[in-house]
């Protein structure tokens, strides 16, 4: 894809909250995940897991989370993003002390 192409997109890009009642195809949902693994983590430690939420019921009980994620009731599926705290390294030109390197870093103790 050329530059302006990637940039026209980019700018296309709207957030969707009305959803088609089409099962999404499993080899889509996988290539979905595809891209998001690709982002980019501190330290590449990629801190993350993604679920994939298709139970009606469970959609149901996510959408009641918080206000801002009622569209998960409706949509044909629906992704929660863990991410794990306790995989947090520190800088690797510090030499590793838990309790100074969290000071140092953020200004800190936490
Ligand atoms: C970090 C982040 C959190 C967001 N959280 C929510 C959310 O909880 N619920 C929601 O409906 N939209 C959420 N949004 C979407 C924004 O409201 C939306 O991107 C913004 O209004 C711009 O609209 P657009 O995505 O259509 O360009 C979030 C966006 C970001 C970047």
């Amino acid at each position: 894809m050329e530059t302006k192409a990637i940039l026209d997109f980019i700018c296309r890009r709207r957030s969707v909250r009305r959803y088609q009642k089409k099962e999404i195809a499993a080899e889509i949902l996988e290539l979905l995940m595809k891209a998001a693994m690709a982002a980019p983590s501190g330290n590449n430690v990629q801190p993350w897991e993604f679920v994939i939420v298709q139970d009606p019921q469970i959609k149901e009980a996510l959408s009641r989370v918080h206000p801002w994620v009622y569209m998960a009731a409706e949509a044909p599926a629906a992704v929660v993003v863990l991410g794990d705290k306790s995989s947090e390294s520190p800088p690797p030109h510090t030499k590793y002390r838990k309790d100074k390197v969290h000071r140092d870093t953020y200004g800190q103790k936490f």
